[in-house]
């Protein structure tokens, strides 16, 4: 299956079963925003537990905190994002469609890309197995011709970004003769700089004071209340702060399904370190979360670091975990050392000392930060995507499957009665109420026993019990394995401890 179907059909599904739908549907929806249903939401709350479980509660120097969306105005100043959080954005006359300057030229780029691709497979069907793709790449003309266009226009795109040089990105876009992909024509507007803030009005101030923010990132809710936690909590550098929240920004491309939304959650973290201990804490906290990702079981081959080589003014390093998602391998989370800039813009601008005072080395300083920041959604996406297959049995039947891990399962337990008659249903009740308090679980008694499987597979719940005539007789029951979609037969009593080591976070976390 081609990649981008394979995207369409989580979307689809996704909608179908209740885990995401387009923000007010019924008004034809509003771009870049999402709602999660009734089992979108239950996996959404799964991940956030995973992450906070194993963040917060296992760790005893990590404590966690839940901020105001809103801020005052100033906290932005300080922080650098009303004068520089800002995307290149250019217009297209014909169209009236806005672009983000550098995504047209990626997408210019990527045109290369796709061609040296097309070479390469044309070789791969030419000479089979025998066919050395590096050495053809690093020798064909054609491709070697490709590759010298891309460098030349990530050079001059390097250039100009990062200078600011608003009017060599325009030229750039006009050298490589882009087209807007709606009108087909070249009548662009000058590039201009465009901040990706929301900005709303507080009800109860008049005139620019009145001007405020909702956060573009969950972090500064944890900077400015440092010492409140520090002194609070009695913290002991090294230690971190977490935070799980809505962030929302004004993203001129919104698209790619969850992946980039105007209005969206990230879970961060901010370790407060001693100066100049900040690269030994940024590569532990690389390993860690690059151990957290694999334990959920999603192949360790869908996961790759990105190092920054082009830092933000704050980061000493920086480098992203990549996920291969429907559309390839993209940005999942970042770990940033952001030095002690946060904490230094905070003091210069609110007049207040947020230092610590270190006892082991007695004396005060202001910590530096080493940030772990992932996007919920995108670990939503990453976790769905992965998950779904389409599956041809033996017996030639198919089936959609969600193989989600069990511990992140909206449901983790089916009950369900053979028929709704001779007293079943009312014995599977029973067998529910024994389990409902441990695990979410669903009863299902409509449709056949076949149908009622592929419904709880289609929504990834790893276990079906069921409940026939011989429960009646010997209190035991069969409990079906969503992946081997084995039967066994055991005793009622058993099912708790059996389903509890499979779906608690304990089998993943240890
Ligand atoms: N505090 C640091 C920070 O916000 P970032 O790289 O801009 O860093 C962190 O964002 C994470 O937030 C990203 O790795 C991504 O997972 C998520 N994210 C950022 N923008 C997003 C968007 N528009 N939609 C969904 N997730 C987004």
């Amino acid at each position: 299956m081609q990649k981008e179907d394979n995207l369409k059909e989580v979307i689809s599904h996704a909608k179908e079963y209740g885990f995401v739908f387009p923000s007010s549907e019924i008004y034809d929806g509003l771009s870049a925003t999402y709602d999660y249903g009734q089992l979108g939401s239950e996996l959404k709350n799964n991940i956030k537990s995973y992450w906070w479980k194993s963040m917060v509660q296992m760790h005893d120097n990590i404590v966690g905190i839940d901020s105001a969306i809103f801020m005052h105005p100033t906290v932005w100043k300080a922080s650098g994002h009303v004068d520089a959080f800002n995307d290149p954005l250019i217009d297209n006359k014909d169209s009236k469609k806005r672009y983000r300057a550098d995504v047209l030229i990626e997408d210019h780029i990527e045109k290369y890309i796709q061609k040296i691709d097309k070479e390469v497979k044309k070789g791969i069907k030419r000479f089979g197995d025998d066919f050395d793709v590096e050495q053809f790449k690093a020798t064909n003309p054609n491709v070697l011709r490709n590759k010298a266009k891309i460098e030349e226009i990530e050079e001059r795109m390097r250039e100009t970004l990062g200078k600011n040089d608003l009017e060599g990105v325009y030229n750039l876009i006009v050298d490589l003769g882009i087209v807007c992909p709606i009108s087909g024509t070249k009548n662009w507007t000058e590039v201009r700089q465009f901040n990706l803030m929301f900005s709303t009005e507080l009800g109860s101030v008049a005139g620019d004071a009145a001007k405020i923010y909702l956060r573009p990132e969950t972090a500064q809710g944890i900077f400015v209340n440092f010492l409140n936690v520090q002194k609070t909590g009695r913290m002991k550098i090294p230690f971190g702060i977490a935070q799980i929240g809505k962030a929302f920004r004004n993203e001129i491309v919104a698209r790619q399904f969850i992946f980039r939304m105007r209005e969206f959650e990230q879970m961060e973290m901010q370790f407060f370190v001693r100066p100049g201990e900040e690269m030994k804490w940024y590569e532990y906290w690389k390993d860690q979360r690059i151990k957290w990702h694999n334990k959920l079981g999603l192949g360790e081959d869908n996961y790759r670091f990105h190092d920054h080589v082009k830092l933000a003014h704050y980061a000493n390093a920086a480098a992203d975990i990549e996920f291969n998602f429907p559309m390839g391998f993209k940005e999942l989370e970042g770990i940033h050392s952001r030095t002690d800039f946060d904490l230094k813009q905070h003091e210069e601008y609110s007049g207040k000392k947020l230092q610590y005072f270190d006892p082991e080395l007695n004396k005060n300083y202001v910590p530096y930060v080493v940030e772990t920041s992932i996007g919920l959604d995108r670990m939503f996406l990453a976790v769905l995507s992965s998950s779904f297959k389409n599956e041809t049995l033996e017996d030639a039947s198919e089936r959609a499957v969600l193989s989600l891990p069990p511990a992140l399962a909206p449901y983790k337990v089916a009950v369900m009665p053979l028929t709704r008659k001779d007293g079943l249903p009312e014995k599977a009740r029973e067998v529910l109420d024994t389990l409902k308090y441990d695990f979410n679980c669903q009863y299902d008694e409509k449709d056949s026993p076949g149908k009622r499987y592929r419904r709880q597979d289609a929504i990834g719940t790893p276990y079906c019990v069921m409940i026939d005539h011989q429960t009646l007789e010997d209190n035991t029951v069969t409990i079906r394995d969503r992946d081997t979609m084995k039967q066994d037969r055991v005793s009622i009593e058993e099912l708790r401890g059996m389903i509890s080591s499979k779906v608690s976070f304990m089998t993943l976390l240890k």
